[in-house]
């Protein structure tokens, strides 16, 4: 049996997999986030630690002995940062963190885009690492004086297991540290951070073992001290494994607290206008991805804080008249990040009347993220990528209501694997590969991964929703300034 975690922002989920690819059981573990001021987030990584230890006992109650492999799936971009005794020196900030508006104009003027994306095949945003890396600088001196060691979320839960300090490629490549067509940290982006390469975690592919458990934390947890800890991934590399998004021209779309399109490449390849990212991908090849800040986290805020239930089914029955809504929404509650780049975007909703309802409103919220993560496929398809279907995963891919709208507004096939939980599943995948079961992430996936069910668009409603798209895409342009001034 393995083990996949996924770290994610809301929660950790915890799933144990069979030798042939069985969800056994799954688990999931809150946490508290932190939002200290405006468009700041953190987490305490002892917290992450908590929920580990408490769902990996919990998931393997009666089978323990038979674990054999065990690796991760984890937020990506999160700083943190480790002392010379290995103590977290402050809470993570995390990837949906806006903090750094200076240091990233800093990254991307002064320093400048051409550079970055030389050095790293990307360009700087608020979330990405290396300008948080800047911001301790600047403003914790004496925290940025103690670090020993700079870690992604997922790399400390691994430390933990392990007592190795490691990452893998896909999550290293959202540091802005790492050279990623050459797999290797960039001399010039160490430089620039003011950081030294031993500060930096050992480079693994996703697949690769880190080591095996430690002794003393085997028998914590009961579980075999043979016990194989895989590098694991950044969490949309882990959800790509676990829809079977690998190997060449996938796509696969994650409807979770972030909202990401990812297209798989067996080759390295850059977009020249860097609005999507430039990443390594988890089987070892490569990916682009776009990703927007908050696509299931609008539904729970519209209707957890401000529609005040919990009740998302009867909120979604009420809806009924899709492709014909007169109200939009623009879904940047965090600000947003693909392809707008910009961090004092705020949600916005338009267009109401007199005869508006509340299921209206809903129904625009739902919309809104769709065309956003359209502006992203939209983006790849300028590049000339073709994307006619795509795998969907992610905790907003459980409603029916939703998967059509987007199936509708993305006018293509959407694929939801029989497992849904994308990262999890991928990293328990991972995890078997490092055993040795499998030879490669492609064979695993292409062995375990089966499709459950596919959404088709129909042909009038996505025509209906080409023009709302139209529409959607004129709100941003004409208020943008007026976020300047909100900010
Ligand atoms: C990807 C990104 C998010 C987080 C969410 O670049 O920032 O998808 O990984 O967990």
């Amino acid at each position: 049996m393995y083990i996949g975690i996924d770290l994610g922002t809301s929660s950790m989920k915890l799933l144990l997999m069979g030798d042939n690819g069985e969800v056994i059981r799954s688990v999931t573990k809150e946490y508290p986030i932190s939002f200290p001021h405006a468009g700041w987030s953190e987490q305490n990584p002892s917290d992450w630690k908590d929920a580990m230890f408490a769902g990996i006992s919990e998931l393997c109650e009666g089978c323990k002995k038979e674990v054999q492999g065990i690796s991760f799936g984890g937020q990506m971009h999160g700083l943190v940062i480790l002392d010379a005794d290995d103590n977290v020196i402050r809470p993570a900030i995390l990837w949906n963190d806006n903090r750094t508006v200076r240091e990233n104009d800093y990254l991307n003027n002064v320093i400048g885009r051409e550079k970055l994306s030389e050095y790293t095949a990307n360009i700087s945003f608020t979330g990405f690492t290396a300008p948080k890396l800047l911001w301790v600088y600047e403003n914790e001196p004496e925290n940025f004086a103690k670090i020993s060691k700079i870690m992604l979320p997922k790399d400390y839960l691994c430390y933990i297991l392990t007592g190795v300090h490691s990452t893998d490629y896909s999550d290293a490549s959202g540091m802005l540290l790492l050279n990623v067509k050459d797999r290797c940290w960039s001399k010039e982006m160490l430089d620039i951070c003011h950081i030294k390469g031993e500060q930096l975690p050992k480079l693994f592919e996703s697949f690769e073992a880190v080591g095996k458990m430690k002794p003393e934390i085997a028998a914590l947890l009961g579980l075999d001290e043979n016990v194989t800890v895989a590098a694991g991934a950044g969490d949309n590399a882990a959800a790509a494994v676990g829809t079977g998004t690998v190997g060449n021209g996938g796509c696969n779309i994650s409807l979770g607290t972030s909202g990401t399109v990812f297209i798989a490449s067996d080759t390295f390849g850059v977009d020249k206008n860097n609005a999507l990212h430039s990443f390594a991908h988890a089987d070892g090849g490569y990916h682009l991805m776009g990703c927007m800040l908050s696509a299931a986290s609008c539904n729970k805020w519209w209707t957890e804080e401000i529609l005040k239930t919990s009740d998302y089914k009867e909120e979604q029955a009420a809806i009924n008249r899709l492709g014909d809504n007169g109200v939009y929404f623009l879904p940047y509650l965090m600000g947003e990040r693909s392809p707008l780049n910009d961090p004092f975007a705020r949600g916005t909703f338009i267009g109401m009347t007199m005869d508006t309802t509340r299921a209206d409103m809903y129904q625009a919220v739902l919309e809104g993220v769709a065309f956003a993560l359209r502006q992203s496929v939209d983006v790849a398809k300028s590049l000339g990528i073709t994307v006619t279907s795509s795998k969907l995963c992610g905790g907003g891919a459980k409603s029916r209501l939703w998967r059509t709208i987007l199936a509708n507004v993305l006018g293509i096939t959407l694929e939801i694997p029989a497992c849904e939980e994308g990262p999890s599943y991928g990293a328990a995948i991972l995890a078997a590969v490092a055993t040795g079961r499998f030879d490669n992430v492609k064979e695993a996936a292409d062995s375990l991964v089966k499709v459950s069910e596919k959404v088709v668009p129909d042909k009038e409603l996505t025509a209906k929703y080409d023009e709302k798209y139209a529409t959607f895409l004129k709100i941003y342009p004409e208020i943008k300034n007026v976020f300047k001034i909100l900010a």
